[in-house]
């Protein structure tokens, strides 16, 4: 996409990444790919913020002498140093070797731990301030949203928010704003990064926007470097945050399984069947781990009050699919939500027990005695699938 002045002479510089598809080396899918957006701020003196991931480095570079005569940019903002946003920086620093990158102290380690360059890094702190002449940077760090290195700038008298990863989605649009884009794409897409991505982090999130708030600086909008800008009452996607960062779930119950033969599977619709007897108002998703988009179910167990996970036993253990999203949710630390584990097995019969273990460690509230066949489930089983059903579907928000 062609370079564009987003407002006051602030331009968005980025790129459109149409075919991506894998994020974080295979474990995030970007279904409707992604943008990686830079800016560049022209004042009395210009500021580049951030730039795009490795691969697009050459073409970035050259795209932005179309747009700049690079010598006239006076620094460059390095808001975050994953590959994501600083990969440009080793073409970039090429055609301007010794101009000033801004960043936090963390920033430096990560940069020079990556690219291995001894760059002119200038460190800068919270409410540290770079004055481009008419208007002003202000830096606010934001330690693990999404590295310990991250940080906010905002841009005074343009109140311009450059929040980086925060408020960004994976999601490649010709449009670019949030009022212009399908409202059901762009809010499945910021839920979806934010469940796969953010939550671990969600204390300091709720932090970090008390800390912003509490700044009382007027907003007009926010630019992510993903994704869509918020233009169109920005604090919307703030008080999403704040919403999705205090323990969220809906009323929603989600069953995970794996199957050898089918016996698993069968389970897992008892269960799901007795759960609609008893509430049909419930929103129920059912996945098989093996099959399923594993962001896509890490998304849905995000938005549950209760998860259901169940396997075949195999070699005493479980099968693998589910114990990948078991090893997820160990990493995201979903807070305040029931679970509770169903096997099938033949001879050992570990399954249950092994899942239900793996759910408690992982913080869910478990409830024992989930299902456990034996083979494949008979009449008698199936009634005792459904009547867990329907006591999982009782339990509270
Ligand atoms: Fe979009 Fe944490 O990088």
């Amino acid at each position: 996409m062609e370079h564009f002045e987003v407002m006051d002479s602030v331009y968005w510089v980025g790129k459109i990444d149409w075919e991506l598809r894998k994020f974080h080396g295979e474990e995030y899918t970007t279904m409707r790919g992604s943008t990686y957006n830079s800016y560049l701020v022209k004042d009395q003196k210009v500021a580049l913020i951030d730039t795009v991931w490795e691969p697009f480095a050459k073409e970035y570079v050259k795209s932005l002498a179309n747009t700049i005569d690079l010598n006239k940019i006076d620094f460059i903002i390095a808001n975050h140093a994953e590959i994501d946003h600083s990969g440009a920086l080793t073409e970039l620093m090429k055609a301007l070797p010794g101009k000033p990158i801004y960043c936090t102290r963390n920033g430096i380690k990560s940069i020079k731990g990556h690219y291995h360059k001894d760059w002119n890094f200038i460190t800068v702190k919270t409410g540290d301030k770079l004055s481009l002449g008419n208007r002003e940077l202000v830096f606010v760090e934001a330690p693990m949203l999404h590295w310990p290195d991250s940080m906010f700038c905002y841009l005074t008298k343009s109140n311009i928010l450059f929040s980086n990863d925060a408020f960004g989605q994976h999601y490649a649009s010709e449009f670019m704003y949030n009022d212009l884009v399908s409202q059901a794409e762009l809010w499945s897409e910021a839920i979806k990064y934010y469940a796969n991505i953010l939550t671990p982090f969600s204390p300091l999130v709720k932090k970090k926007i008390d800390e912003v708030l509490a700044m009382k600086l007027p907003l007009s909008m926010i630019c992510p470097s993903h994704g869509v800008m918020w233009r169109r009452e920005p604090t919307q996607i703030v008080e999403k945050y704040l919403e999705w960062a205090s323990n969220y779930k809906e009323n929603q119950i989600t069953i995970v399984y794996d199957t050898m033969w089918n016996a698993t599977r069968r389970i897992a619709e008892c269960i799901a069947d007795g759960i609609m007897l008893h509430d049909p108002t419930v929103r129920l998703k059912v996945f098989n781990a093996a099959k399923a988009d594993k962001t896509e179910i890490i998304t849905e167990i995000f938005k549950s009050k209760t998860v259901v996970m169940g396997s075949s036993t195999i070699n005493r253990g479980i099968l693998n699919a589910l114990a990948g999203i078991l090893e997820q949710i160990r990493g995201l630390g979903f807070k305040d939500k029931n679970a509770a584990s169903f096997s099938s097995y033949g001879w050992s019969g570990e399954a249950n027990r092994i899942i239900e273990e793996l759910l408690t460690k992982s913080g869910f509230t478990t409830i024992p005695e989930g299902p456990r066949v034996m083979w494949y489930p008979g009449d008698e089983d199936i009634e005792k699938c459904k009547e867990f059903g329907k006591m999982i579907a009782g339990l509270g928000r």
